[in-house]
C-alpha cells in the first residue's frame, strides 16, 4: 500500500455522488430483512447506518414500530428524512451517529438492524459490541451484507489491487478488515461471539436491471461514494 491510498473508506466518501439512486435496487432487501425480523407494532427498532433510510421507512410502515434511523452522514439523513416524509413515515427518528459509539443506553431497542451498513465500520468487533450492547436480552440483531463470492465483494477484490485491505480474502492481513468479509457466516458467528443464539443466514441475489455493463459501471463509478 503506498502513503496515497486511503486504507479504508473515509467518511466524508459517503456524501460524494448520488446514493439514492443505487439505494432503489436494495429495496427488495430492506423488505425481506424486514419480515425476517418479526417486528411488531411495539417495538423500538434501530437502523444503524441507516442511509437514506430503505430500512428504517420500511420497518415503520410496515409495522408501525418505533423507530430510529442512525447515520453519520448528515446528508444521507437529510434524505432519509425528504423520503420519510414522503412516505408518510414522519414519527421516525432521525440521528447523527457513529455505529462504533452508538448514543443509546445499554439495552434500548428490541430489534437491531443494518442493510449494508455496519459492515463499512472499521472496525467490525467495536461495532459488533456496540450493536449487541443497545440490543435488549432477548432481542434480535438483523443484517445484510454483500457476500465476498458476487458482484460487489468481487469489485473490492478487483479494488484491492489498488487498495489491498479491500481484498476479501480471509487472509487478508490488512486493518482494517474488508467490509466484504461480514459475508461470510464464519467470521459473522465468530464477531458475534458465544452469547448470540439461534443464528439465521440466508444467501440471494439482488437484480439489478441495466441496459448494458457500461450502464452498471456508469451509474456505480458515479452515484456511489465508495467507487468514486
Ligand atoms: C451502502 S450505504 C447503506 C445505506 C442503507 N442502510 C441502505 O440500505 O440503503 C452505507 C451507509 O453506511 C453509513 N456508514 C458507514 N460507516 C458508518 C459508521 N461507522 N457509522 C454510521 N454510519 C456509517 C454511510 O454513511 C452510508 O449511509
Amino acid at each position: 500500500m503506498n502513503g496515497d491510498d486511503d486504507p479504508q473508506i473515509s467518511k466524508s466518501a459517503w456524501s460524494l455522488g448520488s446514493y439514492i439512486e443505487i439505494a432503489l435496487f436494495f429495496l427488495p432487501v430492506s423488505a425481506h430483512l424486514v419480515s425476517l425480523s418479526n417486528i411488531s407494532t411495539n417495538d423500538n427498532v434501530l437502523d444503524v447506518a441507516c442511509g437514506t433510510g430503505n430500512t428504517a421507512i420500511t420497518a415503520a410502515r410496515r409495522n408501525g414500530a418505533k423507530v430510529t434511523g442512525i447515520d453519520f452522514t448528515p446528508q444521507m439523513l437529510t434524505q432519509a428524512k425528504a423520503e420519510a416524509a414522503l412516505a408518510e413515515a414522519e414519527d421516525i427518528k432521525w440521528m447523527e451517529g457513529d455505529v462504533e459509539d452508538l448514543p443509546f443506553e445499554d439495552n434500548s431497542f428490541d430489534v437491531v438492524l443494518s442493510s449494508f451498513g455496519h459492515m463499512f465500520a472499521p472496525q467490525p468487533d467495536v461495532a459488533t459490541r456496540e450493536m449487541l450492547r443497545v440490543t435488549k436480552p432477548g432481542g434480535r440483531i438483523a443484517f445484510a451484507t454483500w457476500p465476498p463470492e458476487h458482484a460487489n465483494g468481487r469489485m473490492f477484490d478487483a479494488m484491492a489491487k489498488h487498495i489491498p485491505n479491500f481484498s476479501s480474502s480471509s487472509n487478508n492481513p490488512y486493518p482494517p478488515p474488508s467490509p466484504m468479509q461480514w459475508g461470510s457466516p464464519d467470521v459473522v458467528k465468530k464477531r458475534l461471539g458465544g452469547e448470540v443464539t439461534g443464528i439465521h443466514f440466508e444467501r440471494g441475489a439482488v437484480k439489478k436491471p441495466v441496459l448494458s455493463p457500461n450502464h452498471y459501471w456508469q451509474t456505480a463509478s458515479t452515484k456511489g461514494g465508495t467507487l468514486i
